[in-house]
């Protein structure tokens, strides 16, 4: 048996390593992928390699993690449950696909993943990997072995003679944290409690609004096609485009979240976030297709974004609803190009400018001055009377909705 394993490096992740090895006789091929999390992943080689690993992949997937998945899901300006912007959600298609690629690659026919079996994450690393290799194995420890916390994994390390050091990483924060490009999660321990406020020293990308600068912070973006290809004139790739966002962003306080949100597999959990980049994107993106789009379409994409969102959070990336809907949202990005000037402010985002060639705000029929352009004041009367047409049958039969 050959197993693809979505590897850390961590403690967890180089148990399951071993646990495969012992318990499945497999021959393991880890896969580390560098999404911006913020943490160095060659150190997994070495540790791959002292557990006996033979097939080490180590992968740099910024910009593809960007570009193909950060930005198709913020053209459709994609938050779930009205709040959550999708952090990690949107980078587990990204690893099912490559542990897929790599099983086909090296001759494996399982994969595996440290997930555990209460979550969300299970769901959609298992979905996409069935959607992409039908016959693949999954195997998920956390749902088979009965190592539940730390200490027990430490045992199985000294037990087992996993050469790798844990004890000496440097103190292990206590929550269950996720981090990439887009946002860094944290879940558990004291936000078991939905009441407990988090304590300040948690959050690791962004100052509080009350340490933000005094000074707002001006910010100038430049779309093309929905997706932002520079900042204040400077032309930038998507993975450097985040990097910079999320730096402005986490200086002025901008992109903290804490919420309960609804899990797949039916439950309530607490969650804190930080997704400075994400936060400031989301509001230029409908800033500029503000002027940019035509009603009816902005609104056909308002109505079908919630649903996108529970595609994307419940696992179905791979999935023939998401193509479709991918393929109406990006159909109406073609003409989501210009500029947005933003100010970041002690945690808010201000838009303070848009302008754009393609932009279908008229000043001659918007103007309050004077009744220039193709308006016509006299033609809204018989506009409004049409509208008012049932109504005004229904009253007229006697119908009155003063009563009820
Ligand atoms: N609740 C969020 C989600 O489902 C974050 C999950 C964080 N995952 C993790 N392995 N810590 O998208
Ligand atoms: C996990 O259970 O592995 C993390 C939380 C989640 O997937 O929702």
């Amino acid at each position: 048996k050959k197993v693809v394993l979505a590897y850390s490096g961590g403690l967890d992740t180089s148990v399951i390593v071993r646990w495969l090895q012992d318990e499945y006789n497999a021959e393991v091929v880890t896969f580390t992928a560098d999404l911006g999390q913020g943490e160095e992943v060659e150190p997994a080689r070495a540790k791959a390699e002292a557990l006996g690993v033979k097939e080490i992949y180590i992968e740099d997937l910024r910009e593809e993690f960007v570009r193909d998945f950060v930005f198709p899901m913020f053209r459709a300006n994609t938050i779930y449950e009205g709040e959550y912007l999708l952090g990690t959600s949107i980078a587990r298609p990204l690893i099912a696909k490559r542990l897929i690629e790599i099983a086909n690659e090296t001759g494996a026919d399982a994969i595996s993943h440290g997930a555990t079996g209460k979550g969300n994450d299970q769901v959609r690393f298992e979905l996409g990997a069935y959607a992409l290799k039908p016959g693949v194995h999954v195997i998920a420890p956390w749902r088979e072995w009965d190592l539940t916390s730390r200490e027990t994994l430490m045992k199985y390390c000294e037990d087992h003679n996993i050469p790798v050091d844990f004890s000496s990483s440097k103190k292990k924060s206590p929550y269950s944290m996720d981090a990439n490009l887009l946002h860094i999660s944290y879940e558990g321990d004291i936000l078991e409690d939905p009441w407990q406020e988090a304590e300040e020293d948690m959050w690791r990308w962004s100052v509080s609004p009350e340490q933000a600068p005094d000074e707002p912070t001006y910010l100038e973006l430049t779309y093309e096609k929905g997706d932002i290809v520079a900042i204040n004139g400077e032309k930038m790739s998507p993975a450097t485009v985040l990097e910079y966002l999320n730096k402005v962003g986490g200086e002025n306080g901008i992109g903290r979240l804490d919420i309960v949100e609804n899990r797949f597999v039916g439950m309530k959990s607490r969650g804190c976030y930080e997704t400075p980049g994400g936060t400031i994107m989301l509001r230029a993106h409908r800033a500029i297709e503000s002027i940019t789009l035509d009603r009816e379409a902005a609104h056909l994409k308002d109505e079908l974004m919630p649903r996108y969102a529970k595609v994307i959070y419940n696992g179905f990336w791979w999935s023939e609803e998401r193509k479709m809907l991918q393929k109406m949202i990006d159909e109406s990005q073609q003409v989501v190009n210009g500029d947005v000037r933003l100010k970041l402010y002690k945690g808010n985002v201000v838009v303070v400018g848009r302008r754009s060639e393609d932009s279908l705000f008229d000043e001659n029929i918007a103007t309050f001055e004077d009744d220039a352009g193709s308006y016509d004041q006299k033609d809204a009367a018989g506009f409004i009377k049409l509208n008012a047409l049932r109504m005004r049958i229904a009253a007229g039969k006697g119908r009155n909705l003063l009563d009820d």
